[in-house]
């Protein structure tokens, strides 16, 4: 009977079903958040070099993650052709994070360092030059574009912010070691940085 009352009134109803979704959310998001392992980077993880920074924002800028995840499931097939599978305390620096759920392209958690500066140069432009049956968009105008060295050490102060590390001394050199460098230079030294600091790949 009372059930019946319950789900008669919408209103009730809706209230009752929000406490218990909160309840089940809280179970699982508070014990996270309390875990080290999820909260601490993980060993050798370092925050974004200058470069590497601007290299991420031109990657949110295109989208890439449209079509890459950066998330590799812990799962043999995923491991086998990934590498280790992605650790919560890889991503602490990640603001926001680039998981992604859609796998057009290949997972990109581990690309770096498995092709050389120049494949990934050539790539970007056409991919159709290195992978023939690619469907994957060509970014040309990567090549020309150079970054505006001025914004990034606002970007490093902004994220100090909210909690990167970055000295002082991080910042003051920001500028000069992004200075004329072209949004391709910085995707590429963001892409082969990818999944690095974790051994056994
Ligand atoms: C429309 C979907 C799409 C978009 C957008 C896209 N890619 Fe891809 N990407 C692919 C596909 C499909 C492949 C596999 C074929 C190939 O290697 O070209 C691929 C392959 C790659 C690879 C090689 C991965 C490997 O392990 O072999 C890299 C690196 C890469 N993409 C980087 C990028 C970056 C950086 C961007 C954004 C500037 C981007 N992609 C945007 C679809 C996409």
């Amino acid at each position: 009977m009372k059930h019946e009352t319950i789900e008669k009134s919408a209103g009730l109803l809706g209230v009752l079903t929000a406490v218990a979704i909160s309840i089940g959310g809280l179970a699982e998001i508070v014990p996270l958040m309390m875990s080290r392992e999820a909260v601490d980077p993980t060993p050798g993880v370092l925050p974004y070099t200058a470069t590497q920074l601007e290299g991420r924002d031109i990657y949110v800028r295109e989208g890439c993650y449209t079509c890459h995840s950066q998330m590799i499931r812990p799962f043999r097939a995923e491991t086998e052709r990934y590498g280790h599978y992605s650790l919560a305390g890889e991503a602490v620096y990640d603001r926001p994070f680039q998981f992604g759920s859609k796998r057009t392209g290949p997972d990109l958690a581990r690309v770096g360092g498995r092709y050389s500066d120049e494949w990934h140069r050539a790539h970007l432009v056409n991919p159709r030059d290195l992978v023939p049956e690619s469907n994957m968009p060509g970014f040309p105008w990567l090549a020309k574009n150079t970054v505006d060295a001025n914004v990034t050490p606002l970007k490093m102060q902004r994220l100090r912010a909210i909690g990167v590390p970055y000295s002082d001394a991080d910042i003051a050199a920001a500028s000069a070691s992004v200075e004329g460098k072209t949004e391709m230079d910085v995707l590429v030294a963001y892409l082969q940085g990818l999944g690095t600091a974790v051994k056994g790949r």
